[in-house]
């Protein structure tokens, strides 16, 4: 019998997810909740939000999914996993409690001290007069962070105490991310290059997936205001082979062990998100889930049965020889809409997407697409494409990337040109 896998989610990451699924020997059933027009081609979408949570167990009571993975951040901190757990069904990502490392900063911090886990200097206020007090002891720049959930926007690098006080101000006064910064972290600012390390995670034990760095920021040379990340690649070399087992050791498991101290069993993806530099490893900010564009790259490279890595995680029998990693590094393009990270436009028509699929090496993910009633596809988000590729070595697997990007087009399409600078300017 085939395996019933429902994907919950409707970006790159979830068409990432699905594929990677959909590779498995022998290939399961796979649904998508609610998915995309990339979706579409390898899954059955549900009309279901990701949040929609009394649908999506409904959907699952009746259907008796063997798995379920929860792709976005809010379902999870919203409590699906519970949900689905309570109803019998088998999922991939964590209950609410241990979701709280990526939905609260305050909580992660906590944990972090009490686990001894390396990470910035920093206190928590609810009282704008006394988060004022604290700066100076800071130093500049310094970074002020909203508790909660913000969609990438809650952080602010304060070059002045000005601006800092303006962030504090901002976040408590004039709440300008409402619950979500009704407490705010002053930390200090970390100097060095950033990675990202994916961990699969069953309760106990984790296994680290190859490494990857985002890119943030919208423009070429890493200039540009903040976006939800303009391409990835994997591995970091920032990140060198030795350092792996020490994140395992020194960030991922002590979170783990201090969470199940406290009654919370964590299962998932424990994503960290790094800082290397003078300071060593430290790390900036944990997530409950996968990375957004980082898995676009990184399961290009994950070989294996894959569902049987994800169960294993849920039921708590998780072990090394269940993910390998293929040696070929991979490139992540992210391709958007004119306007993105601020407004943009919708339904544009997209061409070129089987000749860009037709580059060796080359699959392109759907983050923002939708069909329309001609069967066409046509843009529906700010991040519209994640063209990834993998070769024989960076350059190659860049290059690819590029020449998969270079036969799509839509009106105002733009992406970064600059993916993996870090790399090759080493
Ligand atoms: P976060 O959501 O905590 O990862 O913060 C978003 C971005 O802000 C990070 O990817 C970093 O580029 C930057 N950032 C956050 N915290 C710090 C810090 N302590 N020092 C330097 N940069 C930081
Ligand atoms: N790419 C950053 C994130 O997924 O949070």
């Amino acid at each position: 019998m085939k395996k019933k896998i429902l994907v919950v989610g409707s970006g790159g990451r979830e068409h990432a997810l699905a594929w990677r699924l959909s590779r498995d020997v022998p290939s399961p059933e796979l649904f998508c909740a609610p998915g995309n027009a990339g979706t579409a081609a390898i899954a059955r979408n549900l009309p279901f939000a990701a949040t929609d949570i009394p649908a999506i167990t409904a959907w699952c009571a009746e259907n008796r999914p063997d798995l379920v993975v929860v792709g976005p951040e809010a379902p999870l901190c919203a409590g699906l996993a519970d949900a689905l757990s309570a109803a019998g069904v088998k999922v991939f990502g964590p209950c609410a409690a241990a979701a709280r490392m990526e939905g609260s900063k305050t909580f992660a911090k906590e944990i972090m001290n009490a686990a001894g886990v390396p990470t910035a200097r920093s206190a928590a206020f609810t009282s704008p007069a006394e988060a004022r007090a604290a700066l100076p002891s800071f130093g500049l720049p310094v970074v002020i962070k909203a508790d909660g959930l913000a969609a990438g926007k809650g952080v602010i690098i304060a070059q002045t105490a000005r601006e800092a006080e303006e962030a504090i101000d901002s976040m408590l006064v004039d709440n300008a991310f409402g619950k979500a910064g009704a407490e705010v972290l002053v930390e200090e600012f970390l100097e060095g290059e950033e990675a990202s390390i994916l961990a699969l995670v069953d309760g106990e034990r984790a296994v680290l997936l190859p490494s990857s760095q985002d890119h943030k920021r919208v423009g070429d040379g890493d200039t540009g205001p903040n976006t939800g990340g303009m391409g990835a690649y994997s591995p970091a070399p920032v990140v060198t082979p030795e350092m792996l087992p020490r994140i395992r050791d020194t960030v991922i498991l002590p979170v783990v062990r201090e969470l199940a101290k406290r009654g919370i069993v964590y299962k998932g993806v424990l994503y960290a998100g790094l800082m290397i530099g003078p300071k060593g490893v430290n790390v900036l900010e944990f997530n409950a889930r996968f990375g957004d564009p980082e898995t676009e790259a990184v399961l290009m490279r994950v070989e294996g049965d894959f569902a049987a890595a994800l169960e294993a995680c849920a039921d708590g029998t998780l072990s090394e020889d269940l993910v390998k990693v293929s040696p070929e590094p991979a490139a992540t393009v992210i391709v958007a809409s004119k306007g993105y990270p601020g407004p943009y436009e919708k339904g544009k028509a997209i061409s070129g997407l089987e000749d860009a699929a037709a580059v060796p090496g080359a699959v392109v993910f759907h983050c923002g697409t939708a069909r329309d009633s001609a069967g066409g596809t046509v843009t529906a988000g700010g991040r519209v494409l994640s063209v990834s590729a993998c070769g024989a070595d960076l350059r190659q697997a860049v290059d690819r990337a590029y020449a998969a990007v270079g036969k799509i087009s839509f009106d105002g399409a733009f992406h970064r040109s600059d993916i993996a600078h870090r790399a090759f300017g080493r």
